[in-house]
């Protein structure tokens, strides 16, 4: 399947993929960790991202779209876009990049949950940079605090985690990723999923909207 996860920072996006990517016979294509990978290995990309990333700011469209449209090439069975596009030129720009290889987009998830508690999972959020698998220390901590349950390996906290930096991505997806919800609501393949609920009921209500499995 190719799916597009749509919602706000700390909305659940990255969780789900990683819980529903064999469900659907597709590949997590995270773009954030994909840049956060670029970062690490100081690649040309990484470096002129880093800066729009500490603030908060959204990465210029261009290299964004390149990025994406090179590592499409590997997934082609299927994906779940996780965090793009994140405006409506990134959307024009997949929307003709799919069209390029003749392939039509399923479905577009979008995630609801309101601000406060946004800012709650994120401040709690721990992350394994290693395979993007997040916990949240109030929510759903690791068996052993800052260690990965799977590889054993150190947590981190996401230095864009921070509070200021935070309200700054929460007011930039206000700004320039939520016009893409009516973007796609118009092409009738948007499903809006309540972010709020567990993490096992937010992808049990993934899976039924878009068809696969009833709702409890
Ligand atoms: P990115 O890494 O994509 O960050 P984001 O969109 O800000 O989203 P998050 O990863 O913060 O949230 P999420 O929805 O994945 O939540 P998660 O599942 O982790 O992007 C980072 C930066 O890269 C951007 O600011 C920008 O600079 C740049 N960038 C990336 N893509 C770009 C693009 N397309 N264009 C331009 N720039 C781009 O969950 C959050 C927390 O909540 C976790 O602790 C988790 O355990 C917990 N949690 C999850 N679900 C639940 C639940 N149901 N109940 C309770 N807790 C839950
Ligand atoms: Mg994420």
């Amino acid at each position: 399947m190719r799916l597009i996860f749509l919602g706000p920072p700390g909305a659940g996006k990255g969780t789900q993929a990683r819980i529903l990517e064999h469900r659907f016979g597709a590949k997590q294509l995270s773009t954030g960790d994909i840049l956060r990978r670029h970062r690490a290995d100081r690649t040309a990309l990484g470096e002129r991202a880093e800066g729009y990333m500490q603030r908060g700011d959204l990465v210029p469209d261009r290299l964004i779209v390149d990025m994406v449209g090179h590592e499409l090439e590997s997934y082609p069975a299927g994906f779940i876009m996780d965090g793009f596009p994140r405006t409506v030129a990134q959307a024009q720009s997949f929307d003709a990049l799919l069209a390029s290889k003749g392939w039509r987009l399923d479905a577009v998830v979008l995630f609801d949950a309101d601000r406060a508690t946004l800012v709650s999972r994120l401040g709690g959020r721990w992350s394994n940079p290693r395979n993007g698998r997040t916990y949240n220390a109030l929510t759903n901590p690791p068996i052993v605090a800052g260690v990965d349950d799977e590889d054993g390996g150190p947590l981190i906290q996401r230095v864009d985690d921070l509070p200021e930096t935070v309200a700054k991505r929460l007011d930039v997806y206000d700004e320039q990723t939520r016009p893409l919800i009516e973007y796609y609501r118009k092409t009738g393949k948007l499903f809006e999923v309540d972010g709020l609920q567990s993490v096992d009921d937010v992808a049990r209500a993934i899976l039924h909207a878009i068809g696969m499995e009833q709702a409890r």
